[in-house]
């Protein structure tokens, strides 16, 4: 096995609250561990264009929470040919690093698969996405805290929605998975949840709406999911308006308000954890990998199964959001 002595961090893809956290344990853990750190910047686009900055003890002072992530982010097209993953192969040799540590979702581990797979490049991943979305872990970084933020949201609508009887339907982020949509369901009582697994139909959320009403509630908050199938709340919206007049809808999608602020508690931790989990991984001759967290215990998992679905757990959280929404 050779020994690492200069690693690579970067993130990548859309940013989330504790990617900032997760490069100072990478920092940390590898200057514990007598290990150079450079700094990619603008995540791949970086890579390929030796954007690159050393990084010391001190430069992660203070960042631990930050919202944000301070080696800037971005969703790099050139990435995605094979070209453009030769040149981030050849400026990572040109700087003399012999792994990689990338801080992203699953656009980013699909990239970084590739990378590893073409040009044996030496990688872990660290799953930093608020959408949850990620086989291998329980948690990714960032999830925490952007459902507590659409919580916080969701909570100061209710008051508006009980002072006036109103339907409001709160739309979250997500992109394909409904993580951020359920859970958030689940914590602020929402009446019903709309999520690219679940497939509710217009029909079906109207009686959830009508039972509703029959029981005397006085507000109803409706959590749509972006990826949900009728295309997001503002549709949704007009759909039962326009079918059924007694219903005076509002809409509110939170958009990027959800990944910003200072991480949680838990997203510090979880990152912390991580990024001292993929230095220590890389040590110890893993590659092509990201680690993760499942029943409070590090374990790695390849990229290839990472990015696979893991909404099937959603399941029990689905059933507890409709029974306890009567
Ligand atoms: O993956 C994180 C995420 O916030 C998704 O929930 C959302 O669909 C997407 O990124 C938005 O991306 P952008 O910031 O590029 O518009």
């Amino acid at each position: 096995m050779t020994k690492i002595k200069r690693i690579g961090v970067l993130t990548s893809g859309g940013d989330a609250p504790g990617m900032n956290a997760a490069i100072r344990a990478v920092v940390r853990a590898a200057v514990f561990h007598n290990i150079e750190v450079v700094g990619t910047f603008q995540g791949y686009e970086g890579l390929i264009s030796g954007d690159f900055k050393k990084l010391h003890v001190r430069s992660v002072a203070k960042i631990l929470a930050r919202g944000g992530t301070i080696l800037k982010s971005a969703r790099c097209n050139d990435f995605y040919e094979a070209q453009g993953r030769t040149r981030a192969a050849e400026a990572m040799a040109k700087a003399g690093l012999d792994g990689l540590v990338t801080i992203g979702g699953n656009g980013t581990f699909a990239g970084a698969e590739k990378l590893e797979l073409e040009h044996n490049v030496k990688i872990i991943g660290i799953p930093g996405t608020i959408d949850n979305d990620l086989s291998g872990t329980d948690y990714t970084i960032g999830f925490d805290t952007a459902t507590n933020t659409v919580v916080d949201a969701v909570d100061k609508i209710r008051d508006t929605a009980s002072s006036h009887n109103r339907l409001f339907f709160v739309e979250v982020m997500g992109r394909d998975s409904g993580f951020i949509a359920i859970r958030t369901a689940i914590a602020t009582g929402a009446i019903a949840v709309m999520t690219p697994e679940a497939q509710m139909d217009i029909e079906e959320l109207i009686s959830i709406l009508d039972l509703g009403a029959q029981s005397q509630k006085s507000s109803s908050i409706v959590i749509v999911a972006e990826g949900e199938k009728h295309g997001g709340a503002v549709e949704i919206a007009r759909l039962v308006e326009e079918r059924y007049t007694q219903y005076e809808a509002r809409v509110t999608v939170l958009g990027h308000i959800q990944r910003g602020g200072e991480p949680s508690c838990f997203d510090r931790v979880l990152a912390s954890r991580l990024g001292l989990a993929a230095v220590e991984g890389l040590i110890s001759g893993r590659s092509g990998e990201m680690a993760g967290i499942v029943n409070d215990k590090v374990v790695y998992t390849t990229f290839a199964a990472a990015i696979q679905s893991k909404s099937a757990s959603l399941d029990e959280d689905l059933r507890v959001a409709q029974i306890l929404s009567i």
